[in-house]
């Protein structure tokens, strides 16, 4: 396990939320040497950890956990204030969610920011990790202060927004492109460099890879003010989205005009001005993040009096993706009602056990409000989808939602179903009729092995 941060003095952490950002963040944090405890208010959250058990599915994250657990790197707590007091640097991981007039939600925040202050009494730095609006770090510095009971002590405030894939956060940490620190003063600069000394110089055996882990580019360090740390945040994710529906409009011109927008994308992804990675057509974004980013700059646009239409058009056309998809059911099956329909994937995302927001979720929820009776797999979210939609009735893998099927609609782009044997898939099928919501199949092979097949703004659909 990791000794004393890979030759720089490790430092004692404070992890405010147990949530996907929180857990990454201490458990990563753990094993490059550094002092973790992680804090949840929900006492039952923290009883699970404690007991070895996740909260959440991303890849590596159990053994991280379970080692720096091992070597003593890390603890769980239900008590901020005194892991705030007894630590150096404590990390805000906590959700800002929207509320439905679209303003943030800072009510996790403006909770820990009250424990924290009452509890500390001596110079702190406040990290943000979450994704907040742009002065969210002023407004915490203030009510730090406000709130604090002893006028000598200090907080200093920086942001350092998260910026790894979920289903890859754990490698992404490790190895990122970049760390960006927003920082109003030299001494945070200075304790947050002394944090990712590791991760800065690559010094440090990759805990995901062991030895077989290929030499790697430091990242590149990005140093701004906080204000412009929040928005960078912001902007990122609401560029993916602006990208993944610009993907979009490009499939239905190529479905009405005769082009494929494999080839268009992909075309256009090797100018390295615009990249191929989120450049990609189907059925829209969902989960926690991206529509709510996305939303969250529009508004912030709007109140500052710049025009945000191009957020607003993305917006709206992901907003209908799952529509888009659903008529394409329709025309395939011609009547939805009793029609047997095997759905593959849940998750709003490949790597992930997330259904909010899961443009999946929505599809089942359209079909099945059409009377198709649906069997659902996933390789890893069928527990979350159950959890959160009493209604969702699911198989034990891809052949069994598959069997006697009317059609298979694939929702969510596991390597799982790129390397089913479809050949079986067709021969227990009663039409062998396949939606490929993701365009993760090939045309040619799914003609040729005697499918019906229809995809995403590729020829034939
Ligand atoms: N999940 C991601 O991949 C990701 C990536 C980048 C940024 N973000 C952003 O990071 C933030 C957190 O995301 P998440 O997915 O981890 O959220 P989450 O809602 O899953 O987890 C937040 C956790 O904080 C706990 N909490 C709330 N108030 C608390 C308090 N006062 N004291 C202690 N614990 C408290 C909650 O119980 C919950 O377990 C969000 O702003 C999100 O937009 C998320």
């Amino acid at each position: 396990m990791a000794p004393a941060a890979w030759g720089h003095a490790p430092l004692r952490v404070a992890i405010i939320g147990c949530g996907h950002v929180g857990l990454v963040t201490g458990a990563c944090l753990a094993a490059i040497g550094h002092r973790v405890i992680c804090v949840d208010r929900v006492a039952e959250k923290i009883r699970m950890l404690e007991k070895g058990r996740l909260p959440i599915y991303e890849p590596h994250l159990a053994e991280l956990i379970q080692q720096s657990r091992a070597a003593g790197k890390l603890t769980f707590s239900n008590t901020s204030g005194r892991a705030a007091r007894d630590t150096e640097v404590v990390f805000l991981c906590v959700g800002v969610p929207l509320l439905d007039s679209g303003e943030a939600d800072f009510s996790a925040l403006d909770s820990a920011v009250q424990e924290i202050a009452r509890a500390v009494k001596t110079t702190k730095l406040i990290v943000e990790r979450s994704t907040v609006p742009v002065e969210t770090g002023k407004q915490l510095k203030h009510l730090l202060s406000v709130y604090s009971r002893s006028h000598r002590t200090v907080f200093r405030v920086a942001a350092n927004p998260q910026f790894h894939r979920e289903g890859r956060a754990v490698e992404g940490f490790f190895h990122p492109d970049r760390i960006l620190l927003g920082v109003g003063d030299d001494r945070s600069e200075r304790t947050l460099r002394r944090l990712y000394a590791p991760i800065l110089k690559q010094s440090f055996p990759c805990p995901v890879h062991a030895r077989n882990c290929p030499p790697r580019k430091p990242p590149k360090l990005l140093l701004t003010n906080v204000h412009s740390a929040e928005l960078i945040k912001h902007a990122s994710n609401a560029f993916l989205a602006v990208k993944i529906s610009y993907a979009n409009v490009l499939a239905d011109l190529c479905e009405r005009l005769g082009g494929n927008v494999d080839e268009v994308t992909q075309a256009m992804g090797i100018d390295p001005r615009i990249g191929s990675r989120f450049l990609e057509a189907g059925i829209g974004f969902g989960g926690p993040r991206l529509p709510k980013d996305l939303r969250a700059l529009c508004r912030l646009a709007e109140r500052a009096g710049a025009d945000a239409g191009i957020l607003q058009a993305a917006e709206d056309i992901n907003l209908r993706r799952v529509d888009v998809l659903f008529e394409k059911a329709k025309r395939s099956l011609w009547v939805l009602k009793d029609k047997r329909i095997g759905l593959l994937g849940l998750a709003h995302k490949v790597g992930t056990d997330d259904v909010s927001g899961s443009p999946a979720v929505e599809l089942w929820k359209r079909l099945a409000a059409a009377g198709a009776l649906i069997h659902a797999y996933d390789p890893q979210a069928m527990a979350e989808a159950r959890r959160a939609h009493s209604g969702i009735a699911c198989g034990a893998d891809a052949y069994e939602v598959a069997k006697n099927a009317d059609a298979v609609v694939i929702a969510t782009d596991w390597e799982e179903f790129r390397n089913l044997d479809w050949q079986r898939v067709r021969d227990m099928m009663a039409r062998p009729l396949v939606l490929d919501c993701r365009n993760l199949l090939s045309p040619a092979r799914m003609k040729e092995l005697g499918f019906e097949y229809h995809s995403v703004g590729r020829p034939g659909d």
